[in-house]
């Protein structure tokens, strides 16, 4: 608690430092994240955690041969590790490429850069939303991936911080010898490896101008139950700063390079909110926004009309056929 309180003090004096430094709460590197992480000592950071880019031609990304941008990522990767600490953590998050249709989960495609390494693969997360692009010649994505794996067999994690609510929180032993004890951890549950998260668009409160932010939330299970108080948290593709930001706010340190200008400033404003504790967050563990729960007239179209009507479109009017169908013989 005292290191706590010391580290929040120490935290609203200090500046975004611009190169890395072991002293520093937070570092904005703006440039190439080779060139931050060859300036870093081996074995600094206990948790890497990053969303590179995936290849797709994003604002932000020039894109290229599938083959030149896995080797790119495992130059990356070679020196994430050589920087990791021995009990510490490297989550890399993605989803697919795509190449006219076809897609290729990065994941899959990414693993042997990691296990060349002898890097242990403890989860692949996934994590679901609801909003993307709607596909007409596929299933709409609406997940991607998180994987995390450790240096080494003795490596920090911490579940408390994480739980989540019970489901049924007051469910008791109903025989045996732990007959009427809470059958469930009272701290709550463990959160499983599928994190149903929102993305953050645009009615989010922590939307930037970046395309492609983490939620604040999913950053934060990670550095709660792969770092300490104090650990160093680095981010190789920082964009908006979620990671180093999410750091400062659970009195970690922060670390990450990012190219593009303006997403440079967006970062240093958000590191800074988080130094002062006034970074906007959507909280942990809040039910994901149910529109119908919420009684909004947006939810009553044409999908919920009760009966199939000439203004709806053919296809409309077979599938509300079908559905009417389906709920009568419930
Ligand atoms: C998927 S975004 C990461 C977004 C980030 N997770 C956030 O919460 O805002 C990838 C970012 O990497 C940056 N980037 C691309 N190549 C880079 C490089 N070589 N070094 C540093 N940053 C790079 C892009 O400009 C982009 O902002």
């Amino acid at each position: 608690m005292a290191r706590t309180k010391s580290l929040r003090a120490a935290q609203v004096q200090t500046s975004v430092s611009t190169a890395f430094s072991s002293s520093s709460f937070a570092t904005l590197f703006q440039g190439d994240c080779l060139d931050l992480l060859r300036s870093m000592p081996d074995a600094s950071t206990q948790l890497v955690v990053t969303s590179p880019p995936y290849n797709l031609g994003k604002p932000y990304e020039k894109r290229g041969a599938l083959e030149k941008y896995l080797a790119w990522q495992a130059t990356v990767i070679d020196e994430c590790v050589r920087v990791l600490a021995p009990k510490g953590s490297i989550c890399w998050q993605v989803g697919n490429y795509v190449n006219a249709g076809e897609i290729v989960p990065l994941d899959i495609a990414l693993y042997p850069a990691f296990v060349r390494h002898g890097l242990k693969l403890r989860n692949r997360i996934v994590w679901h939303f609801e909003h993307g692009l709607h596909c007409s010649n596929r299933l709409s994505g609406r997940h991607e991936t998180i994987l995390w794996f450790t240096k080494g067999d003795d490596y920090t994690f911490n579940l408390d911080p994480i739980r989540v609510p019970q489901k049924y929180p007051g469910k008791k032993h109903f025989k045996g010898p732990n007959a009427g004890k809470l059958s469930g951890n009272p701290l709550g549950k463990n959160p499983g490896d599928v994190w149903i998260l929102p993305n953050v668009k645009n009615n989010h409160v922590e939307k930037t101008i970046h395309p492609c932010q983490f939620p604040v939330e999913l950053v934060e299970r990670l550095i709660l139950s792969l770092t300490e108080v104090g650990d160093l948290v680095l981010d190789p593709f920082a964009g908006s700063g979620t990671s180093i930001a999410a750091a400062l706010k659970n009195q970690r340190r922060g670390c990450g390079a990012e190219l593009m200008p303006a997403y440079i400033e967006v970062a240093h404003a958000r590191i800074l909110q988080a130094l002062n504790g006034q970074l906007p967050t959507r909280p942990m563990n809040t039910p994901v926004y149910d529109p119908a729960k919420a009684g909004r007239s947006l939810t009553t179209n044409s999908w919920s009309a009760p009966y199939p009507t000439s203004s709806q479109s053919p296809d409309q009017y077979r599938l509300l056929q079908e559905r009417l169908a389906y709920q009568e013989a419930q």
